[in-house]
């Protein structure tokens, strides 16, 4: 059960800050948008590059841009620990996998809530992640949508089924309230921006998150 807590909802005049405040989490979620693949725009490879150096935990890039297989790389290449691409966004997501693996990276892919699991499901061996949207992807603050749910559960059926170690991520709309229906389904990584860097102490409503989700172990 790991918490990656999301940096779109921290303070990007003081990133830094911001990372140190989350020490406790198992890796920094840092989303990427181009304001093509969803209609917001982040920070691109220099941003990343710097918080990737003063990043007390692991990297790990959500990537909401276009032209994946061209843009990716370049992440894994910076040494981010775990890269996520949108399977939409990818002309040969099999090869893209391969390539950030090559690179010394995790591969993960997302999909967005219209995108169905299954074309996934004999691929697994190529990912280490797959990331179910449970939002439409672009802001924070969004309400989680459970009608991804089904979705998770047949992606921790076939994993179980296939004998794999796979990750499922859940990401949006994840809090409190939201946390144990994703951990029922069979989700083992949560994002959650809103819920962490909106709280008072981040730290300890990572700890908080984390012992829910084990609580169900
Ligand atoms: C949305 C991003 C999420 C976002 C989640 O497109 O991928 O990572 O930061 O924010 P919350 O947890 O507020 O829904
Ligand atoms: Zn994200």
């Amino acid at each position: 059960m790991k918490i990656h807590p999301s940096i779109l909802s921290a303070d990007f005049a003081n990133l830094e800050t911001e990372l140190q405040r989350i020490s406790n989490a198992d890796m920094a979620h840092v989303d990427v948008m181009d304001n093509h693949f969803v209609p917001n725009l982040t920070f691109g490879p220099p941003v990343v590059e710097r918080i990737k150096a003063v990043s007390p935990v692991p990297i790990d890039a959500h990537l909401m841009i276009a032209d994946a297989d061209r843009n990716a790389p370049v992440y894994a290449e910076m040494g981010c620990e775990s890269v996520t691409f949108h399977l939409e966004a990818a002309a040969a997501p099999v090869r893209l996998a391969r390539e950030l693996r090559r690179l010394g990276a995790q591969a993960s892919v997302a999909i967005k809530p219209g995108t169905p699991v299954e074309p996934l499901i004999d691929l697994l061996g190529e990912f280490d992640q797959v990331l179910i949207m449970t939002v439409e992807p672009g802001f924070g603050g969004q309400k989680f949508l459970d009608v991804c749910l089904p979705k998770v559960k047949r992606l921790r059926a076939a994993i179980s089924e296939q004998n794999m170690k796979v990750n499922i991520q859940v990401d949006g709309g994840i809090s409190a309230s939201t946390l144990d229906r994703a951990v029922e389904a069979g989700a083992n990584v949560f994002v959650a921006g809103s819920a962490v860097y909106g709280s008072d102490n981040p730290a300890a409503t990572i700890d908080e998150l984390r012992a829910q989700a084990l609580a169900h172990v």
